[in-house]
């Protein structure tokens, strides 16, 4: 028996991509190849690309870049290598990157991947396709004909929602991802009741803005915090986790959802950018830092001890000292468990991208130093007073050394304590011990180790 031919899908950019790699996979293996772990083992190789920063593509491009000469050399030994770029720089510059690298075979958006079978058989007659449709709902219909592979993880993201309508002045997925669309609630548990038949035990529930999640089915009016009401029913799912959402979609239920369900672990990831109103105005993301900071007060009243996460952008056009002091000033006033923060890139096509007034480049590194230390200091200063108490940790791999396991804390920490490796996969009760630089230290509660 010949080997299968190999395939390899390296995923840039956010949880969408993740999850969207994994289905490309799921693809794949469909249309004869097994997944390998090294890129030249692979006769098929997707990247699964980010276009939100000019880094994260200019990084493809180079890629891009070695992969071609990894081509030439096996052209030379007489084998071939198949070479498809997906993702969002895939839809943004589609045509461009057919024109600049000769060694792509094909390139495919995020909203129409589930071609992939089609497009393979038109890359075999010799062409070279791009598909860019915004075909979110059949893209949704495809997917929930197959079920996910297994990979034996602990842990999986579940799309729920794909899409964004905001159109903040910065952003370029309004563009890459097409209109906000959200999954029928059916196709979403079917997905849910597949992973926990295999081992799956927590769920993130993803979508660009994921709080914006609605979907009628008849007379109900499915809302996000409706689908965790029903998936905290699924007695195998042991906790559920949200991301990314928007402040304006922030509904009344979904703060109440976080106060009733204990299954909702007490984490919010809600990306406010900018703590000045000038700047949030101009940015387009229409709320003001007001809004933000009242949301985050009910959010406490309801569940108090979440733990807050942002993103962050600093030095969008026209950012003066004053408008970036409003930004730390709403960092020290409201406490980050853990966040992101950026420097403003220009991107083409956006409104940001068209003003005059962009800001100097050593302005924006000095105040992402600022803001990051600030952050920093929050987020060791939220791991310390961790320091004794006690969390349910599910545990998702071994650790770095022999006999040790990691998992995750409610609030999105890594945990390490040494355990057998059977516990992968289960929840336990766990007492912090002390800080790492990264991650903690635990130990299974005793009540636990006599159970
Ligand atoms: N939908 C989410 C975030 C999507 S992009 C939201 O609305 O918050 C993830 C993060 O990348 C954004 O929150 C923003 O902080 C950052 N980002 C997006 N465009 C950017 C740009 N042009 N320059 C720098 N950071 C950017
Ligand atoms: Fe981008 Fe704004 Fe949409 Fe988030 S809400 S994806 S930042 S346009
Ligand atoms: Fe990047 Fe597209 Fe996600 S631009 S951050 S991969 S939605």
């Amino acid at each position: 028996m010949t080997e299968k031919p190999g395939s390899f899908v390296k995923s840039y950019g956010c949880q969408m991509n993740v999850y969207d790699s994994g289905r490309i996979g799921d693809l794949l293996g469909e249309a004869g190849f097994a997944a390998r772990s090294e890129l030249d083992q692979a006769d098929i190789i997707v990247l699964n690309t980010c276009h939100i920063r000019e880094k994260a593509s200019e990084k493809i491009y180079s890629e891009l870049g070695l992969i071609r000469q990894m081509k030439e050399e096996r052209a030379r030994e007489g084998r071939n290598l198949v070479v498809g770029v997906a993702g969002c720089l895939a839809q943004a510059e589609g045509e461009e990157i057919l024109r600049r690298a000769g060694a792509v075979d094909f390139v495919i958006g995020p909203q129409s991947y589930h071609r992939l079978p089609q497009v393979l058989d038109d890359v075999r007659k010799g062409a070279r396709p791009f598909v860019g449709e915004f075909d979110t709902q059949e893209k949704f219909d495809e997917l929930a004909r197959r079920a996910p592979r297994r990979r034996g993880d602990a842990t999986a993201f579940v799309t729920v929602q794909e899409g964004c309508d905001k159109f903040c002045s910065f952003c370029v997925v309004p563009y890459t991802r097409g209109p906000e669309t959200s999954r029928p609630v059916a196709e979403i548990i079917a997905e849910v009741e597949q992973l926990a038949a295999q081992g799956v035990r927590e769920i993130t529930l993803i979508g660009q803005n994921v709080n914006a999640y609605v979907f009628a089915d008849g007379a109900t009016r499915w809302t996000l915090a409706r689908l965790f009401e029903r998936l905290s029913e699924m007695k195998d799912i042991v906790r559920l986790r949200y991301t990314t959402s928007h402040p304006l979609d922030m509904g009344d239920d979904l703060i109440e959802a976080h106060r009733d369900l204990p299954k909702l672990a007490p984490y919010l990831h809600l990306p406010v950018q900018s703590g000045s109103d000038r700047i949030l105005r101009a940015m387009n993301r229409r709320h003001d830092a007001k809004l933000y900071r009242d949301l985050i007060a009910r959010i406490r009243t309801a569940r108090p001890d979440i733990a807050l996460s942002s993103d962050f952008i600093v030095g969008f056009p026209g950012e003066t000292d004053e408008d970036f002091e409003a930004t730390m000033a709403l960092v020290r006033d409201i406490g980050f468990a853990s966040a992101f923060s950026f420097k403003y890139s220009m991107r083409p096509g956006t409104p940001g991208a068209e003003r005059a007034d962009q800001v100097a480049e050593d302005v924006k590194k000095a105040r992402l130093a600022a803001l990051q230390g600030l952050l920093e200091e929050q987020r060791v200063a939220f791991n310390q007073a961790c320091i004794g108490r006690t969390f349910d940790v599910l545990f998702e791999k071994p650790g770095r050394h022999a006999g040790q396991i990691i998992g995750k804390s409610p609030y999105l920490q890594s945990v390490n304590v040494d355990a057998p490796a059977t516990l992968i996969g289960q929840m336990r009760r766990v007492v912090i011990e002390r800080p790492g630089s990264n991650s903690l230290f635990g130990r299974i509660h005793q009540a636990e180790k006599a159970a």
